[in-house]
């Protein structure tokens, strides 16, 4: 329960920085968060239950270990989310996914939720919720209560930059969702943005501003 992973690998903290940098381009952004998607994969995935299936090699027959279960959803809360999504598909091509059209109404902070698709049988599947940003939490708790009321169950939330509001707020409307993050920064601002942070991610990825 309230399980926060803070992913301290070199490459994440590298790529992380330069993400930060107010002078990186929307292609150098955007090419970031893609291979920053695919290491956070790595780490989301790493205790995936394996079971153990029969093959044949070119030499004989014998047991080896594949992912158990039905494949994974993953469920990008657009925009910014979407700038996850390749970098692991790469690593999980099988992959379904379900969208969550979401934005941050920016005078209330309240989330405005437009669009949902996705699988139906969520209920049978681990699903990872994906937002490079995770700062009232408004976004991330209302995209985890639409999964739910649509039969979701076993849930993981992957994001790039955490505020300690953020945390706290979604750990007390979905303490059973772990969290992994490449930082926790330091606080919220008055309009609600993460410090010292990044911007605003779905602008900085897409150029809109
Ligand atoms: C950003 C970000 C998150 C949300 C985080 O999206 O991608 O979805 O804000 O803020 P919160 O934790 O306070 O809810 P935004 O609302 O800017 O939408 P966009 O991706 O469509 O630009
Ligand atoms: N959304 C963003 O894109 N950045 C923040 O710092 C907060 C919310």
């Amino acid at each position: 329960m309230r399980e926060v992973h803070v992913i301290h690998h070199p490459l994440v903290q590298h790529k992380l920085t330069l993400m930060r940098d107010k002078s990186r381009s929307t292609r150098g952004f955007r090419q970031l968060m893609n291979e920053i998607g695919m290491l956070l994969c790595y780490e989301v995935t790493r205790d995936l239950p394996l079971e153990n299936v029969q093959i044949e090699t070119p030499l004989r027959t014998t047991m080896a270990p594949q992912i158990a279960g039905k494949k994974l959803v993953f469920a990008p809360i657009l925009r910014a989310g979407v700038g996850f999504l390749d970098g692991m598909l790469d690593l999980v091509p099988s992959a379904r996914i379900a969208h969550l059209g979401i934005y941050r109404d920016p005078a209330t902070l309240q989330a405005v939720e437009y669009y949902f698709k996705g699988p139906d049988d969520l209920a049978d599947r681990t699903i990872i919720v994906l937002d490079p940003m995770l700062a009232t939490a408004n976004s991330a708790t209302a995209a985890v209560d639409r999964l739910r009321e649509r039969g979701a169950k076993d849930l993981r939330f992957v994001c790039l930059l955490a505020a300690p509001e953020g945390v706290k707020r979604f750990h007390s409307a979905h303490p059973d969702v772990p969290i992994w993050t490449a930082a926790i920064d330091e606080r919220l601002d008055e309009h609600g943005y993460i410090v010292p942070g990044l911007g605003d991610a779905g602008d900085r990825m897409f150029g809109t501003k």
